[in-house]
């Protein structure tokens, strides 16, 4: 048997067991199982990770309890998971080309957190996205720690264009002098100039962290420009685009390792959750390998289409299109509004967020009660889906904002066309 055969073996005898064990929990995860093998998965942040991904996160990793980093551990036994720590932070650094790679943060919201406590002390200022135009929640929301601690000031996009305005990045860097920048969002569809950033934080002496939590997977295959030239610190999320575990990780350059490492433990963190690393190995080996090369250029490619199609159905799509995974679109000229639309669009088996919009008015809140919709195509790529499924989708799509009948077995039948994994069934009919 080779590793790949062992997830789906793995998966269906776990299966088997847990629901002999305990039918109550069993009916939940098969239930999930049957509802993302049922449904479409449009959410941008959201994919499906191999079988041997899943394998290494129920593995008996899960056991090991490891605080420290390889070889300097505050517990005995940790030789193995010591090796499936170095082998993830020599993938993760041969990958993004990065001096240093700290692979323990639990989330990409802890990865910001260990990012902060390595550059910044309480009260400094730094310069982010304002959270109406996408910023995430850890870049000054007052409902954060980040907002809590640091005095951020936002910058917005281009109303017209939806566009980052990189003149008003520098002239807020030029008023408030910030220690740090943050480039990243949770929104935007284009790539960013990271090189401008690095222009604008080298003027006014401030720390670059580019939060690539969306990108990352695209950099790792070679569909985005890559950040860790220019940043200082990288925080990533290694479950989107990247088809990881769910998870974080940090890139530094070799002078901030030891204080990023401190900032994640034990300033931040406990124990590493060794399954979890593991897993990460395994996506980054996977991302390693040329097959995801075309993945990723194919999720764009699958976006582009996505959005022209929307757009020809008559949403407005921000920015006129995406060079990434992720689509916002505006339901307005359907006559509904964003979260009327995810109501329908939830009923047809169309999974996907609302979000903040930039463009057409002020801008509003963020994911979960904008005006707009963010989709992405990472899980649907994923499942095997092209250009052709993507034209399909946007009429489903637009069918079912506008409530046409039978979407949603148009989409029970679609999805069941590109199983997520084909070894585990459909959920409650996988194998006993
Ligand atoms: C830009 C950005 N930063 C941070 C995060 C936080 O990641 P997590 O949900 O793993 O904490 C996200 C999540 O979507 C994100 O988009």
């Amino acid at each position: 048997m080779t590793t790949a055969d062992a997830g789906p073996a793995a998966a269906a005898a776990a299966y088997a067991g847990l629901r002999r064990q305990d039918p109550e929990l069993a009916d939940v995860v098969l239930g999930e199982l049957e509802r993302q093998s049922s449904s479409l998965q449009l959410i941008a942040a959201e994919n499906f990770t191999s079988e041997a991904v899943l394998a290494a996160l129920g593995s008996p990793l899960a056991n090991k309890y490891a605080e420290g980093y390889p070889g300097a551990r505050h517990h005995g036994g940790c030789e193995l998971v010591d090796v499936a720590e170095r082998i993830a932070t020599d993938r993760a650094k041969a990958l993004f080309g990065a001096d240093h790679a700290n692979v323990q943060p639990h989330s990409g919201s802890a990865a910001v957190l260990a990012a902060y406590a390595a550059l910044l002390r309480p009260g400094d200022t730094v310069l982010a996205m304002g959270l109406p135009y996408g910023g995430h929640l850890t870049h000054g929301s007052p409902a954060n720690f980040s907002g809590r601690w640091f005095d951020f000031v936002g910058y917005g996009l281009d109303p017209e264009t939806g566009l980052i305005d990189y003149e008003e990045v520098r002239a807020l860097a030029r008023t408030h002098r910030p220690k740090a920048i943050v480039c990243g969002s949770i929104a935007y569809p284009r790539h960013i100039d990271y090189a401008a950033f690095r222009a604008v934080a080298d003027d006014v002496g401030a720390h670059l962290i580019a939060d690539a939590a969306h990108p990352v997977g695209l950099v790792a295959g070679g569909a985005a420009p890559n950040p860790v030239p220019y940043a200082d610190v990288v925080c990533a999320t290694t479950h989107k685009v990247l088809r990881g575990p769910r998870g974080g990780m940090i890139l530094c350059r070799r002078e901030l390792a030891e204080r990023v490492d401190r900032a994640v433990f034990p300033f931040t963190q406990g124990g590493a959750q060794m399954h979890t690393i593991a897993a990460k190995a395994v996506a980054f080996g996977e991302a390693a390998t040329p097959a995801f090369t075309a993945y990723a250029h194919q999720v764009v490619a699958n976006a582009r289409v996505l959005a022209q199609a929307l757009a020809g159905e008559g949403f407005d799509i921000s920015t006129g299109g995406t060079d990434t995974h992720l689509i916002l679109a505006d339901p307005a000229p359907q006559g509904v509004s964003a979260a009327v639309a995810r109501g329908r669009l939830a009923a047809a088996g169309l999974v996907l967020d609302t979000c903040a919009l930039p463009h057409g008015g002020a801008a509003d809140v963020t994911v979960g009660d904008g005006r707009g919709l963010r989709l992405g195509t990472a899980a649907v790529t994923t499942q095997g889906m092209g250009e052709g499924e993507m034209a399909r989708i946007a009429a489903l799509f637009a069918g079912a904002v506008r409530e046409e009948a039978k979407v949603r077995d148009a989409v029970r039948e679609m999805a069941g066309r590109f199983p997520p994994y084909p070894s585990a069934g459909r959920g409650r009919s996988a194998p006993a």
